[in-house]
């Protein structure tokens, strides 16, 4: 398996997916991949939503603007933030942001794709995966991850800007 540095720089958003299905085994490997993320205060406010249902799937298409790759993507996973969870108040997007990123980073490992689909603070895209999947007032989706083989191929980015970086002081 790759290293986490090879990992980090040469994972891309994957929007085509082959038809295969991802095993459970690897789906459990992505939501543990997830819940090691570091949290505020260490409260992991998080929940996840595993969604293969191919019905729940298409309808998502409908309620997002950006998500077209959910009519072919096998599986899609919701990371929910639970905002009574926090005791420090306003981080469950930043706890949240940590599990989506390693779970992205361990589908690419693993041999997967995957693409972050930005639900919070859209709040039409809340209230519709609300409907969708059931989801309790208390329990705010932030995205929904699309996964699946890759049935596309992406060069690795180039993004390293030194001009971005500052020394002691701006
Ligand atoms: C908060 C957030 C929301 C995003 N929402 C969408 C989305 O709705 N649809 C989509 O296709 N990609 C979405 N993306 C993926 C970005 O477009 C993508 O990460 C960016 O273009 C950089 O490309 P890369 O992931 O291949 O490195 C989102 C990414 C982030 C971090």
């Amino acid at each position: 398996m790759m290293d986490a540095m090879e990992a980090i720089l040469t994972r891309r958003s994957i929007r085509k997916f082959k038809s295969q299905v991802v095993s459970d085994d690897l789906i459990t490997q992505l939501l543990k991949a997830a819940m090691y993320a570091p949290s505020a205060g260490n409260q992991q406010p998080w929940h996840f939503i595993v969604v293969k249902d191919r019905a729940f799937l298409d309808e998502i298409t409908k309620i997002h603007p950006y998500a077209q790759m959910l009519n072919e993507a096998p599986l899609a996973i919701a990371i929910c933030g639970d905002i009574e969870k926090q005791i420090h108040e306003g981080y469950w997007v930043q706890d949240c942001s940590a599990a989506t990123e390693n779970l992205l980073l361990a589908a690419h490992a693993l041999g997967l794709g995957g693409v972050w689909l930005g639900a919070h603070p859209r709040e039409e895209r809340v209230a519709g995966l609300r409907k969708i999947l059931h989801i309790p007032d208390k329990i705010i989706p932030l995205c929904v991850i699309a996964i699946g083989y890759p049935a596309e191929e992406k060069p690795p980015a180039e993004r390293f800007f030194p001009e971005r970086i500052h020394h002691d002081k701006w």
